[in-house]
């Protein structure tokens, strides 16, 4: 039996002025969008900011349901509405923030699975590293690419 190591690099800041510029943008952008989330249910609000290739941002943020399985989260809320417009972009960045109850999270937000999946196949599609920015109010993880998220992971290439 061997044992194999999946290494993942993150990159972590407690302050995000340190970050360049645009990376600051998307963040304050995903922040704005996730005050925008219509999320009555679990009042957690997320919000997502894509950068595309042509320079575009597009922000989306978490859309709940009475009947709880027809809700979408933020990232594939944006995923999908920025696919739909700019069919043949692709997405070099997303940030993703969260509130609850509390305010702003105060560890960067943590995608789900179903995300992670959504995020993946965009960056698999486009042949190109994905940035994630996982952002928290007292911690902002960088991750250089979506695969990252998901280690093992299942993709077209396996069909
Ligand atoms: N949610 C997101 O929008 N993104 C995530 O990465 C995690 C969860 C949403 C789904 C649901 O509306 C609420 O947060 C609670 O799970």
């Amino acid at each position: 039996m061997e044992i194999k190591n999946i290494n993942i690099k993150v990159q972590s800041t407690t302050d995000t002025s340190e970050l360049e510029q645009s990376v600051q943008t998307l963040i304050g952008k995903a922040q704005e969008a996730a005050k925008r989330a219509y999320a009555p249910y679990s009042n957690f609000q997320v919000g997502a900011c894509l950068l595309l290739d042509n320079g575009e941002m597009i922000e989306g943020n978490n859309q709940e349901n009475a009947s709880y399985p027809c809700g979408s989260c933020a990232e594939r809320t944006a995923l999908h509405y920025a696919n739909s417009r700019f069919p043949n972009s692709i997405v070099k960045a997303i940030a993703i923030s969260a509130y609850n109850q509390n305010g702003l999270l105060d560890e960067p937000i943590t995608p789900c699975g179903m995300c992670r999946q959504a995020l993946l196949e965009a960056e698999v599609r486009s042949e190109k590293s994905m940035r994630v920015i996982l952002n928290g109010k007292n911690r902002t993880y960088i991750l250089d690419k979506a695969t990252d998220l998901l280690p093992l992971s299942f993709d077209n290439s396996k069909l």
